[in-house]
């Protein structure tokens, strides 16, 4: 097994801050916070979102029971820093208004091909899943996934869309065990039409996956190490 795989934990479901609490987070994260801890009082905080110190107060002990705020006290001033949690938060807050005011997204980059684990090859022959491609992706995938390594820039802007609304496929039970569910995203490798496929539990950091039609590696010529170029858009 490559080193470079990590298995990620589940995403834990969190309330979406809004108003005022959404504030604090803007606030803070551009006073820096998302690198380096900003030291501030609550009324500070309080007077730049326009509420009361108590007010201010709350919502950082919500967002810090939320997980979204670390905060160290000592005496009346607090060191706070936003929590990775938080910034994706932000970050899925600007995608729904980069939409709204821009579209669906569209992205290009490009990245190394990559042999994985094997496992697409058995997930993607799952008849719960492949029920769910045929219907929502208007195809049957050829069984296996394309894996794709992204350096630090591409994974950045990948995120930015894959991130966002994309085509959903379900998790489901079968055989004595969970299936987890994924979110499909068209795209287009060298030009091929296919879908960059995120799931929900994904098992890589730097390395996104496709599902085509066909076996990609024998249509595009592709072998592990070469590049290839992916377009990606929001659905
Ligand atoms: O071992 P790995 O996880 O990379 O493979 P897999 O997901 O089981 O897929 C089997 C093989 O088909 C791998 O070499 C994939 O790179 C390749 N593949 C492809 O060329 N085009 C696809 N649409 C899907 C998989």
């Amino acid at each position: 097994m490559s080193p470079r795989v990590v298995r990620r934990a589940a995403k834990p479901d969190r309330p979406r801050p809004q108003g005022e609490t959404l504030a604090v987070l803007k606030l803070l994260a551009a006073a820096g916070a998302d690198s380096t801890p900003v030291v501030l009082t609550s009324r500070e905080v309080g007077e730049r979102i326009g509420v009361s110190q108590q007010a201010a107060d709350r919502y950082l002990v919500a967002l810090e029971a939320a997980g979204l705020v670390d905060r160290a006290l000592a005496q009346r001033r607090q060191r706070l820093r936003l929590t990775p949690a938080a910034m994706e938060l932000l970050r899925a807050e600007y995608r729904s208004y980069r939409r709204l005011f821009e579209g669906p997204a569209s992205v290009a980059f490009s990245g190394e091909v990559t042999s994985g684990l094997g496992e697409g090859r058995y997930y993607l022959s799952q008849p719960g899943y492949v029920v769910q491609f045929t219907e929502r992706l208007g195809y049957t995938p050829y069984p296996g996934t394309l894996n794709v390594r992204l350096g630090a820039d591409a994974l950045r802007k990948a995120g930015t869309v894959a991130g966002g609304t994309g085509i959903r496929i379900d998790g489901f039970q079968a055989s004595g065990r969970t299936f987890g569910g994924a979110t499909c995203f068209p795209a287009r490798m060298r030009g091929r039409p296919c879908h960059l496929i995120h799931p929900d539990r994904s098992h890589y950091q730097d390395v996104v996956e496709f599902v085509a039609p066909e076996r990609l590696r024998d249509s595009l010529h592709l072998s592990d190490g070469d590049r290839v170029e992916v377009s990606l858009a929001e659905s």
